[in-house]
């Protein structure tokens, strides 16, 4: 098993110093844990591989992982930068206490009022269509705009179809053919033009398509180089650095993913002697997503057709289940070592069949008033959760040496109504 699932004296989970049961009772259930020191150990860890062989190299944290602000002024501290996807992700970054040239917003489909969002704030903009080049050029002093382009490769890999950014059917990015045309064409519009990029999905633990990616980028950074004499400043390869969420998932052997990685680059440089320029990528679940545990409590056990568990949260609190099929371990935290004596469904409280976190799962014996643990709930879980069956959005808790603290309240009704009009008429 490759990750860690640890225990204090009291037998019970333990997580940044924390029980997990006092957690549950001191704040209630569902309840999003996060363990500081494993997000900085996790953005140390890929840093540290990667600058180890390449100096000039950045991380932009993609936040639509996670964007409490509190986990962002954590990896401010760090040093990142921040991928961000909309002007929400701006705003929150530049509010978190990143400077703007450490921003870069990868829009898609873009409107003009959020490219002239993207401008005002002053972060680098890559562009994700011909038609947001043309757009941006009318609302904006192109030599006062750093731009880079995201480009597809042709190659797209991921944990479900949906996290598949590259490849013929993507709808991201523009393709290798159009990017020397499409970079000259920036240049004699007097962009500042700064870089180049991909992301070709989300997921991935295998190596191999990431490597074609940064080769068929390196070959598109180098022909634009040589064909428009634009020199890059940076060269992005995106995120999608998997985790283990299964027992039998292994973990990215990061030392040798980074060292084949700049490897690749370092000769692509000299190929086509592109100079030195930054290089980037963007990991969000690497980063954060073994950080958290969702803690939920079990309310039913319940003896149908089937025997299932039914907890306090939902796939409004989680959806990932429930949307890709996704794999969460979980654990009872006050028996984590517990042996499995059964088979269970668990599900959760949302008024649809496939509210599930779990079907057929092994578990020890659970009752009523057990708390559970989903784990790797520290990425896309919070930042997809919605309020669905008018339930308020859940609570989220730092710890860090065992002290816990409020880093997002538990939502109410009232944030629920919030925004909402009835007009006069329908009141009479
Ligand atoms: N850069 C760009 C441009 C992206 O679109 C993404 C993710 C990332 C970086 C970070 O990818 P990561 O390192 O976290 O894999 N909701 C899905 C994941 C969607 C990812 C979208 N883009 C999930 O729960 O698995």
């Amino acid at each position: 098993m490759d990750f860690d699932i640890k225990t204090n004296e009291k037998g019970n989970l333990s997580i940044g110093g924390a029980d997990a049961v006092e957690l549950s009772e001191k704040y209630d259930t569902p309840l999003y844990v996060i363990d500081e020191e494993k997000i900085r150990e996790n953005y140390k860890r890929v840093y540290g591989a990667f600058s180890a062989q390449y100096k000039d190299f950045k991380i932009f944290y993609a936040c639509k992982a996670n964007t409490n602000l509190a986990v962002m002024r954590i990896l401010e501290q760090e040093g990142s930068g921040i991928d961000a996807v909309s002007p929400g992700e701006i705003y929150t970054a530049l509010l978190a206490g990143f400077e703007p040239e450490r921003v870069l917003y990868t829009g898609n489909n873009a409107t003009d009022k959020e490219l002239k969002f993207a401008v005002d704030s002053g972060v680098i903009i890559n562009l994700d269509s011909v038609s947001a080049l043309h757009r941006l050029t009318k609302i904006c002093n192109p030599n006062e705009v750093k731009i880079s382009f995201r480009i597809n490769p042709k190659v797209g890999a991921g944990h479900h179809e949906h996290c598949i950014t590259g490849g013929y059917l993507s709808k991201f990015g523009i393709m290798e053919e159009e990017a020397v045309e499409v970079y000259q064409r920036a240049a004699n519009m007097g962009y500042n033009i700064v870089g180049i990029h991909t992301h070709i999905g989300s997921g991935i633990l295998d190596p191999e398509p990431f490597m074609l990616a940064v080769e068929t980028l390196m070959d598109v950074a180098g022909r634009v180089h040589q064909e428009t004499n634009i020199d890059l400043e940076f060269i992005d390869f995106g995120g999608g650095l998997g985790i283990p969420y299964t027992l039998e998932d292994s973990k990215l052997d990061i030392e040798t993913f980074s060292r084949e990685i700049t490897d690749l680059y370092k000769s692509k440089l000299n190929e086509y002697d592109l100079g030195k320029p930054t290089m980037c990528i963007e990991p969000g679940r690497y980063i954060v997503g073994d950080a958290s545990i969702l803690l939920t409590r079990v309310n039913t056990i319940k003896q149908s057709y089937r025997k299932f568990a039914g907890v306090d949260a939902g796939f409004n609190t989680l959806l990932r289940p429930s949307m890709y099929g996704s794999y969460h371990h979980i654990v009872a935290v006050n028996k984590p070592d517990a042996k499995n004596t059964q088979t269970i469904d668990i599900a959760g409280n949302i008024c649809e069949s496939g509210d599930l976190f779990a079907r057929d799962r092994p578990m020890p014996e659970i009752e009523e008033g057990d708390i559970l643990a989903i784990f790797n709930a520290g990425a896309y879980a919070f930042s997809m959760s919605s309020q669905y069956n008018s339930r308020p959005k859940t609570m989220e808790v730092l710890v860090n040496n065992g002290k816990s603290e409020v880093i997002r309240e538990r939502e109410t009704f009232a944030d629920v109504l919030a925004k909402q009009n009835v007009p006069v008429r329908l009141l009479k």
